[in-house]
C-alpha cells in the first residue's frame, strides 16, 4: 500500500483543485455504524422500510423512533482522525471542498468550511404539507413523530431519504467540482447509491486521478481509483497528509 500512499500524496501535492467525496465508512471510528457491509444498519433494518419518503409515510412513527435513536448516538461522536486529516488538507490550501453523503455534520466539527452535504443534514425537520422548518431540537423531542409548528402536519428529518430530491445546489456545486477537479478522495463510500457516487466517475472522464480510502475494494477499486488506500481511513488519511 506504500506505493499508492506516495502516488496519492504526489496527486495531491500537484492537484490544482483536489475534491473529497465520503460516505459512511469515514465516521465508523467516531462510533458512527456504516449502512453496508461489517455491521451495517441496512442488515437489520431495511432501507425502504427505514430510509425511504415512502416507508416514513406507510409507519411515521417506527421510522421516526430509528432515527431519533440514531440521533442520540450521534450526539455522543466526535469527529475521527480521518475527519482531522480533511480539514488539515483544506486548510493548507491542498483540498477545495468535501463532498459528503453523512449528515452527522463531523466533517464541520473537524474544522472543514467547504462542506457540500449531499444527502442534506439532520439539523432541521421539515414539514411534508407546508413545508415549514425549524431546528431539530433533540431534548424537546419523543418518540412522537413531530407535528409542524404551523398547520400541525407531519414533519420529517431534514436529510434526504430514498424517492426524495437530492438539495438542487448540492447537486449542482458536486457536479461543476467533479467537471473541473483533478483529483478526488473517495472515502469509505461503498460506491452503492447515485447520483453522489457518479462525482468519481464524472471526474475521472475529465482525466481526474482518483483516490480511494476504504477497508475494502468497491464497485469503484478496479473501475475509476488510480491508487487504492486499503485500510481504516483514521489511520490511513493521517498518513496521506503527513507525506503531502
Ligand atoms: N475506514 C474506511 N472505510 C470504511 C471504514 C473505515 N474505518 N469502515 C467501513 N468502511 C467502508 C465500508 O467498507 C463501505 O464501503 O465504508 C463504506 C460504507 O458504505 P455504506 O455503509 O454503504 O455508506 P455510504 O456509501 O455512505 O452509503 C451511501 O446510502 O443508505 C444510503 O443515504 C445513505 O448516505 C448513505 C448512502
Amino acid at each position: 500500500m506504500s506505493d499508492a500512499l506516495h502516488r496519492a500524496a504526489e496527486a495531491i501535492r500537484g492537484a490544482r483543485c483536489a475534491i473529497a467525496l465520503t460516505g459512511a465508512g469515514i465516521s465508523v471510528e467516531s462510533g458512527i455504524p456504516p449502512f453496508r457491509g461489517k455491521g451495517g444498519l441496512w442488515l437489520k433494518y431495511p432501507p425502504e422500510e427505514y430510509a425511504s419518503i415512502d416507508g416514513y409515510l406507510r409507519n411515521p412513527g417506527k421510522v421516526w423512533r430509528f432515527w431519533l435513536e440514531l440521533a442520540q448516538t450521534l450526539g455522543g461522536c466526535r469527529p475521527s482522525p480521518a475527519h482531522y486529516a480533511l480539514a488539515e488538507l483544506e486548510s493548507a490550501g491542498r483540498l477545495e471542498a468535501v463532498i459528503t453523503q453523512n449528515v452527522d455534520r463531523l466533517h464541520q466539527e473537524a474544522g472543514s468550511n467547504n462542506v457540500i452535504e449531499f444527502h442534506g443534514n439532520f439539523s432541521r425537520l421539515a414539514c411534508l404539507d407546508c413545508g415549514a422548518t425549524r431546528p431539530t431540537d433533540l431534548e424537546h423531542l419523543d418518540e412522537r413523530p413531530p407535528r409542524c409548528h404551523v398547520c400541525s402536519g407531519l414533519m420529517k428529518p431534514g436529510f434526504v431519504m430514498f424517492g426524495e430530491m437530492i438539495p438542487t445546489d448540492a447537486l449542482i456545486e458536486a457536479d461543476r467540482l467533479a467537471q473541473v477537479c483533478d483529483v478526488v478522495l473517495v472515502v469509505g463510500t461503498s460506491a452503492n447509491v447515485f447520483p453522489a457516487a457518479s462525482v468519481p466517475i464524472t471526474a475521472k472522464r475529465h482525466r481526474a486521478f482518483i483516490i480511494e480510502s476504504n477497508i475494502e475494494p468497491t464497485e469503484f477499486t478496479e473501475s475509476v481509483t488510480d491508487a487504492f488506500l486499503e485500510g481504516p481511513a483514521g489511520e490511513v488519511l493521517p498518513r496521506l497528509v503527513e507525506l503531502v
